[in-house]
C-alpha cells in the first residue's frame, strides 16, 4: 500500500518540532497537529525564490489552459515565465504578451523555447505540457532532454509505447514527473484514499467507476471548430472516450483503492448514430487480490453534466464520493448508521486536510484539487533540487508511471472493444 502522511513528515512541512505541543483547546489534525496550521511555502523555503515554469499549450480559448496556470500560481510556488500558446507562433506570442508574458519569452515551438530558455541564468526549470493529446510526447521528451522536470496533462501520450519511453527517460534524468490526473487532488478523494490505506473498509471487494457526461450528446464534430482534434485518432489516441475521460475514472479508482485492475472486458462504440469515434464504454474489471470493478464512461448522455463518481466496498463498508458535490464523502459502515465527511470537518485523515485552504463551510473544488498537484510537484522539484526534505515519497502526486498505467488501460480497453468484447491481461509491472 502507499504511505500516508505520517507525523514525521508533516513536523517538516510545517516546519515544527515534531514533539511540539499544540495550543490548548486547538482542533487537531491526524498528525496531531492544529488544523489551522500552515506550513510555509516550501520551494521558497529551500530554494529562496519560486520555480521557474514554461508551459505549452492552453491558448485563449482552450478548456485547460487558464486552469493550469491559476493552479500553478495558487499557492505562489511558480512563477509563470514563459509560453507556446499556439501552434501558430504569431498567435503564440500575441497570445503570451496578452497573459502577461515578457517580451522575448513567448515562443512559436518548443524547441525554440528550450534552446533560448536554456541559454539564460533565469531559464525555465519545468515545462507543463496541455497541448492536443499528440503534442505530449514530443514536448515531455525534449524536456526531459534539457533535464528540466515535467507536468503534463492526461492522457499522457497517445499510445503505451511512448509512455514508457517516458518512464525510462524520466527515470534515467531522475526528474520529477507529474500527470494532473486532478481528481487525485481532491480533499475528500485523499480521505477515500486514506481510508482504505487504513483498513477502516477492510479488503476491497467491488469498486464501481462513473464518468457520464453529456457535452457530446449531439454531432458537434460536425461544426467547424479547431477542438475538432478530439475525433482525430492520430491527434487524440486511439479512443476518444478513454483518452479523454475514461483514464481519469480508471486513474481515481486505482488512486483511492490501491489496487490496480488485472484484466478487463469492454463494450466500445458510440451513442451518437453515425459517430465514427467511439464515446460510450463500459468495462469490467478484475483486480489483483480478487476484487471487481465497473467503470462506466460517456460524453454522450444528453442532460449529464460532469458525472464523475466513484464507490468502494470492502467487507467492513462503502465509500461514495462524487465530483459535483466534492466537499462530501459518503462511508457506510456495515450495521452501522452512514457518516457523510465535510472537508475540514471532524474525523479526517491528515492527508485530506493538508489538502485544503480555506474553512469549513467554504466550497473548495476543481481549482483547489489541480493546484494540489502543482503544489505537491513543486515540492518535490524543490527537495530534489535542494537535496533537503520530503520528497516524492510522501507527496503522493500521480507520476509518469501513473500516466503509463494509464495508457495501458486505454490500449487494452480499445482491444477488447475491438475484438469482440474479449477479456483482456492488463496488468503493467513498472
Ligand atoms: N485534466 C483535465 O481535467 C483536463 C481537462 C481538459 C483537457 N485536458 C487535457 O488537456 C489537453 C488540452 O485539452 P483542451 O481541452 O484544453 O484542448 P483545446 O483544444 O481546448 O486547447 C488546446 C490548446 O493547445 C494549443 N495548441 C495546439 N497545438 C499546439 C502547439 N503545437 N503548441 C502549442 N500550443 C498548441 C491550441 O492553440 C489550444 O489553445 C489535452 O491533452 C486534454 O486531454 C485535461
Amino acid at each position: 500500500m502507499y504511505p500516508d502522511y505520517p507525523r514525521a513528515v508533516a513536523a517538516e512541512r510545517l516546519g515544527r518540532d515534531a514533539e511540539e505541543a499544540p495550543p490548548a483547546g486547538a482542533r487537531l489534525d491526524g498528525a496531531g497537529f492544529a488544523m489551522n496550521d500552515k506550513p510555509p511555502n516550501p520551494v521558497i523555503a529551500k530554494l529562496g525564490r519560486r520555480l521557474r515554469l514554461g508551459v505549452v499549450g492552453g491558448g485563449p480559448q482552450s478548456v485547460i489552459g487558464e486552469v493550469h496556470r491559476i493552479a500553478a500560481r495558487m499557492d505562489g510556488r511558480y512563477e509563470l515565465a514563459a509560453s507556446i500558446l499556439s501552434s501558430d507562433p504569431d498567435r503564440s506570442r500575441a497570445a503570451g504578451a496578452a497573459i502577461g508574458i515578457a517580451a522575448g519569452r513567448t515562443y512559436g515551438s518548443v524547441d525554440e523555447m528550450l534552446e533560448r530558455e536554456g541559454e539564460r541564468e533565469d531559464g525555465i526549470e519545468v515545462l507543463a505540457v496541455m497541448t492536443p493529446n499528440n503534442l505530449h510526447y514530443p514536448a515531455c521528451r525534449a524536456a526531459l532532454e534539457r533535464g528540466l522536470d515535467v507536468i503534463c496533462d492526461k492522457p499522457l501520450t497517445t499510445s503505451l509505447a511512448d509512455a514508457l519511453d517516458l518512464v525510462v527517460r524520466t527515470r534515467r534524468a531522475e526528474r520529477v514527473f507529474c500527470v494532473t490526473y486532478n481528481y487525485s487532488g481532491y480533499p475528500l478523494v485523499r480521505q477515500a484514499r486514506a481510508m482504505v490505506s487504513a483498513g477502516e473498509l477492510g479488503a476491497i471487494r467491488l469498486v464501481q467507476l462513473e464518468y457520464i457526461q453529456g457535452h457530446l450528446a449531439t454531432a458537434v464534430e460536425r461544426m467547424q471548430s479547431d477542438r475538432r482534434w478530439r475525433f482525430d485518432p492520430q491527434q487524440s489516441g486511439p479512443s476518444l472516450v478513454a483518452c479523454d475521460i475514461g483514464v481519469h475514472a480508471y486513474q481515481l479508482g486505482a488512486f483511492v483503492t490501491g489496487l490496480e485492475p488485472v484484466k478487463l472486458c469492454a463494450d466500445l462504440g458510440a451513442l451518437v448514430p453515425g459517430r465514427e469515434a467511439d464515446d460510450y464504454a463500459s468495462v469490467l474489471l478484475h483486480y489483483a487480490g480478487g476484487a471487481r470493478g465497473v467503470l462506466l464512461m460517456t460524453q454522450a448522455a444528453a442532460g449529464a453534466e460532469h458525472g464523475l463518481r466513484i464507490r468502494v466496498h470492502g467487507e467492513k463498508g462503502g465509500l461514495e464520493w462524487r465530483q459535483e458535490q466534492p466537499n462530501y464523502l459518503r462511508f457506510s459502515p456495515l450495521d452501522k448508521p452512514a457518516q457523510i465527511f465535510t472537508r475540514r470537518g471532524p474525523g479526517l485523515h491528515a492527508a485530506a486536510e493538508r489538502g485544503t485552504r480555506s474553512g469549513i463551510g467554504h466550497p473548495e473544488g476543481y481549482h483547489e484539487a489541480f493546484a494540489n498537484l502543482y503544489s505537491e510537484a513543486a515540492e518535490a522539484i524543490a527537495a530534489r533540487r535542494s537535496g533537503q526534505g520530503a520528497g516524492r515519497d510522501t507527496l503522493p502526486f500521480p507520476t509518469v508511471e501513473d500516466g503509463a498505467r494509464g495508457m495501458r488501460f486505454v490500449e487494452a480497453v480499445v482491444a477488447s472493444g475491438r475484438g469482440g468484447s474479449a477479456w483482456i491481461d492488463c496488468g503493467l509491472e513498472l
